[in-house]
């Protein structure tokens, strides 16, 4: 596996491959990589010849409150996952080769990243939509792969690469779960034991939503009743949105239609959570 660092190195690899002919693949990621990075990752390498994945902790995308500085990071362990996966390059750039002097172009967003964690996190999506916009400039992929799990985040990448004619296809991966439901994160390491064993209650919260609707039930306020219940036992989960939107538009609906999207975040010591699941009711 090689390892890059320089961006111009970057492209310039990529450029010499894509008149091979050849079709890259690419996971961007912040490292730190858990199983459900290294699903992606193994996703990936089915699709394409060659493979790249990003490590880059992208400070843009924090707020000043947030946890740059604490974002885990084990570059050592990042590789040998990659190795092990069968990656081709390893792209590590810094931060300052990725945001050098002078820098000050972004990306307007989209109406789609305005609600939920665009809310609850200014220029969050800015900061991920810039990045994002760069890092495919510099790798130039056929493919990338983005997980379920921060399912704004897809909508809001499919959207950029439709709207500025990025040319990457976009593929979504499942999310992938630890034995209690807990959607996998990096983040999940600054939960104590016992903020740990609660914190699987966001995905049977979505779950007991996904039930009654599948049940039947129409009334968007009842399905969240339902959600909030389970919410309601843990004094330690403060909730913020526990929404049913459109799978597309991630507008909040009134009635439940034929596919729907449930998403949901809560705060949990000094970790955020957010979860999501598709759901497809028989109204
Ligand atoms: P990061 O949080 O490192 O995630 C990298 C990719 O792995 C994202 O597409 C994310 O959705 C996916 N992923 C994380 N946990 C997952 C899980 N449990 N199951 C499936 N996929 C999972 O998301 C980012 O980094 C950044 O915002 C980035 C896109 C790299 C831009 O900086």
């Amino acid at each position: 596996m090689k390892i890059i660092r320089s961006p111009k190195a970057m492209a310039a690899w990529s450029n010499r491959l894509r008149l091979e002919g050849v079709t890259i693949g690419f996971v961007p990621t912040m490292g730190a990589l858990h199983d459900g990075h290294r699903a992606v990752i193994r996703a990936a390498r089915l699709r394409c010849d060659a493979l790249v994945v990003s490590i880059f902790v992208n400070p843009t995308q924090f707020g000043p409150t947030e946890d740059l500085n604490k974002y885990p990071r084990a570059i050592l362990k990042d590789r040998a996952v990659c190795r092990m996966e069968g990656v081709d390059v390893s792209f590590e750039p810094t931060a300052q080769s990725m945001y050098q002097h002078g820098f000050q172009t972004t990306v307007e967003l989209p109406v789609i990243a305005r609600r939920w964690e665009g809310d609850a996190r200014p220029n969050h999506f800015t900061g991920v939509a810039t990045i994002v916009t760069k890092l495919f400039s510099i790798v130039r992929p056929h493919i990338a792969l983005f997980g379920q799990k921060d399912y704004q985040q897809v909508a809001l990448v499919r959207q950029l690469v439709e709207d500025l004619n990025l040319g990457v296809e976009i593929v979504a991966h499942p999310t992938v779960r630890e034995r209690d439901g807990l959607a996998m994160s990096s983040r999940n390491v600054h939960l104590l034991p016992e903020e740990r064993i609660v914190a699987a209650r966001l995905y049977e919260s979505l779950q007991a939503g996904a039930d009654a609707i599948r049940k039947g039930i129409t009334d968007v306020v009842a399905v969240q009743k339902r959600m909030t219940k389970i919410m309601k036992q843990e004094p330690m989960l403060r909730v913020d949105y526990l929404a049913v939107c459109d799978p597309l538009t991630l507008e909040p609906l009134v009635s439940v239609r034929s596919r729907v999207v449930l998403l949901g975040a809560v705060h949990l010591g000094p970790v955020r959570l957010i979860d999501n699941l598709i759901v497809t009711s028989l109204a």
